[in-house]
């Protein structure tokens, strides 16, 4: 067990963090996620891609976010910051860009602190998403967001851990309350739409980890921006949204299994 993690992790079960992590290519995950992350790539290939194509989509929304003038960011969900992180992509273009991580992985979680200790204009929170109240509290309570400004609101790859038993369209509804006007929501999540059975097949091995996904269609995606603006090309396959040149677009973008999309709150006239 590495230096300064928490004991609490239980080793028996794979992480979603750390397989993650282990796709992405870093070195923050243990035996029983790679195995986990072995099987899964044995029956989807594509899956690192995806997991890249993901972290992609987030990166080209924050940048579109940061040209927009914002720069201050909540990363819901953010995993473990192994690869082009968003604090990373904010203060490369803006040195005073403020980022706030939250995770529900202790494993994630410790190495965002260790990560980040030293860099005082970011800040870690361990909580769970099914929590929003407690998130923006805690947010708060860390004085690096001020939420009468405008903010980023990244939940990137993670809806799809909320059952619709746990109710994620009220737990977008709060934390879209919670935010100025000139507010963005960035939101990735898998779909079933489009995808092939073995595909469908690999997404149900995630029930193996603490957090089983469930895999929404391109219109329940949109409804989780509520009322706010859905910037252009819309809700769309991930290497679709703004692709930083037609060339980088897969000739199949749907492979990547999951939607990107991106919101603004504009404060109604009157
Ligand atoms: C697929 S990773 C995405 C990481 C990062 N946002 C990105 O796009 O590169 C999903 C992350 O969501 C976290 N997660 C899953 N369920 C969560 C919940 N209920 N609350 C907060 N984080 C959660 C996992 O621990 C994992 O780190």
């Amino acid at each position: 067990m590495p230096d300064g993690l928490p004991t609490e992790i239980d080793l028996t079960r794979p992480s979603a963090a750390r397989v993650y992590d282990y796709f992405l290519g870093g070195a923050h995950n243990f035996e029983i996620d790679r195995q986990l992350a072995e099987q899964i790539a044995s029956m989807t290939p594509n899956l690192a891609a995806t997991m890249r194509s993901g972290r992609e989509f987030l990166r080209r929304a924050v940048r579109v976010l940061l040209d927009a003038g914002i720069d201050q960011f909540l990363d819901i969900g953010s995993g473990i910051p192994t690869v082009g992180n968003v604090h990373e992509v904010a203060q490369g273009v803006n040195p005073k860009a403020r980022v706030v991580y939250v995770d529900i992985d202790p494993v994630a979680v410790a190495h965002s602190r260790e990560l980040l200790a030293g860099n005082e204009l970011t800040g870690v929170i361990h909580a769970d998403l099914r929590e929003p109240e407690r998130i923006l509290a805690e947010t708060q309570q860390l004085g690096l967001i001020d939420f009468s400004r405008p903010m980023g609101i990244l939940l990137a790859g993670v809806v799809h851990f909320i059952p619709d038993g746990d109710r994620p369209e009220e737990i977008l509804a709060t934390l879209r309350a919670a935010a100025a006007p000139g507010s963005f929501l960035v939101i990735s999540h898998s779909t079933f739409e489009d995808q092939p059975q073995e595909m469908l097949d690999a997404q149900r091995l995630s029930a193996r980890t603490d957090t089983e996904i469930t895999l929404r269609s391109r219109a329940q995606v949109t409804g989780f921006f509520g009322d706010w603006t859905v910037l252009e090309p819309g809700v769309v396959h991930m290497p679709l949204w703004r692709p930083d040149s037609p060339s980088d677009v897969d000739e199949h973008p749907e492979r990547f299994g999951a939607f990107g999309g991106v919101a603004r709150y504009d404060q109604p006239a009157g």
